[in-house]
């Protein structure tokens, strides 16, 4: 079934059903963004499911998506649309030599010349789409600037051609993981999600999902382990996106526990950085040597 979401519950058995376990909050937003045809703006740490939920809302609803990739220094001519300078001076060129310049003018800026980038090819969609406007926080304080007349009206202002207005509403997720404070003039415009690390009830499942052959018994101790080693304080504590990545190498590995050999041997897995791997060696590796760990984890 494809088509906006009725309610809450609705939003949240779709998502599931397209392989996205949505809590309250995100099933909340996801069902009352194309309601109130508002922009939702996601926030929280790396690898929590900020761009996986606009995936889904694109699958479970059946609207195309078009994804904005965020980095430093992007401008209007990769986000809206710029001239194809190219096309352009070859149109001049064979233009006749006696053409005055108004009607060549008219000509070389018209539809036909123009590059259409993510947010300008949302905005002329023909069916609703869901724009993703992936991390966000990566690009410059003037470039939200140029996304509130998107945000807020739906259009774009091309001064050679007019305002050009969305045919169809598009349902915009941005991302941010945080990086930057955002501006308030854009806050303002978007209903807010914070998406933190899930409870460990929840992270199993996800874990299940996507890896269902790995045995229950070391799924759960696994998302155990993973939840202690969030608890220490590392540079970079591992995601969803990681515990996913160790539960496939265990299975591949065939491991039928997570004890200290299998942590040591795979932790490059879920922790990246060279102090982390120390710090989780010492404290999580030598627990559960002792055995302690089952028995403090419950
Ligand atoms: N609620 C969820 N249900 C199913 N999979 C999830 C969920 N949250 C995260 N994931 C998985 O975790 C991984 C990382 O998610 P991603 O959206 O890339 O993170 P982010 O954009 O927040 O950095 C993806 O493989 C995604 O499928
Ligand atoms: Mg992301």
């Amino acid at each position: 079934m494809s088509g906006e979401f009725t309610s809450i519950d609705d939003a949240r058995e779709r998502l599931g059903r397209v392989g996205y376990l949505a809590d309250e909050p995100a099933s909340l937003v996801s069902f009352l963004a194309a309601r109130l045809g508002k922009p939702v703006l996601v926030e929280g740490p790396a690898g929590v499911g900020k761009t996986e939920l606009a995936k889904a809302v694109s699958r479970a609803t059946g609207r195309r998506m078009i994804r904005l990739q965020c980095y430093e220094g992007l401008d209007e001519a990769k986000a809206l649309y710029e001239w194809n300078y190219r096309k352009q001076l070859l149109r001049i060129q064979t233009e006749a030599a006696d053409t005055g310049w108004q009607e060549v003018k008219d000509d070389i800026f018209g539809e036909e010349f123009m590059l259409a980038r993510p947010l300008l090819n949302a905005i002329i969609a023909e069916e609703p789409v869901v724009l993703l406007i992936d991390e966000i926080d990566k690009t410059d304080q003037e470039f939200e600037a140029l996304l509130l007349e998107v945000l807020s009206d739906f259009q774009i202002s091309i001064p050679e051609l007019g305002v050009v207005e969305a045919r169809t509403r598009p349902l915009v997720l941005l991302t941010s993981n945080n990086s930057r404070e955002l501006t308030e003039a854009l806050k303002r415009r978007c209903l807010y999600l914070w998406l933190d690390y899930p409870t460990i009830e929840r992270e199993l499942e996800i874990v299940h999902l996507h890896a269902p052959e790995l045995d229950q018994a070391v799924a759960r101790k696994l998302v155990e382990v993973i939840h202690m080693v969030r608890s220490l304080d590392l540079k970079k504590p591992p995601s969803i996106a990681e515990s996913i990545d160790w539960a496939r190498a265990l299975l591949l590995l065939g491991a039928e526990d997570v004890d200290q050999a299998v942590l040591e041997r795979t932790m490059s897995i879920i922790v990246k950085h060279r102090t982390d791997l120390d710090l989780v060696a010492e404290r999580v590796g030598v627990k559960l040597g002792d055995g302690l760990f089952g028995r403090q984890a419950g």
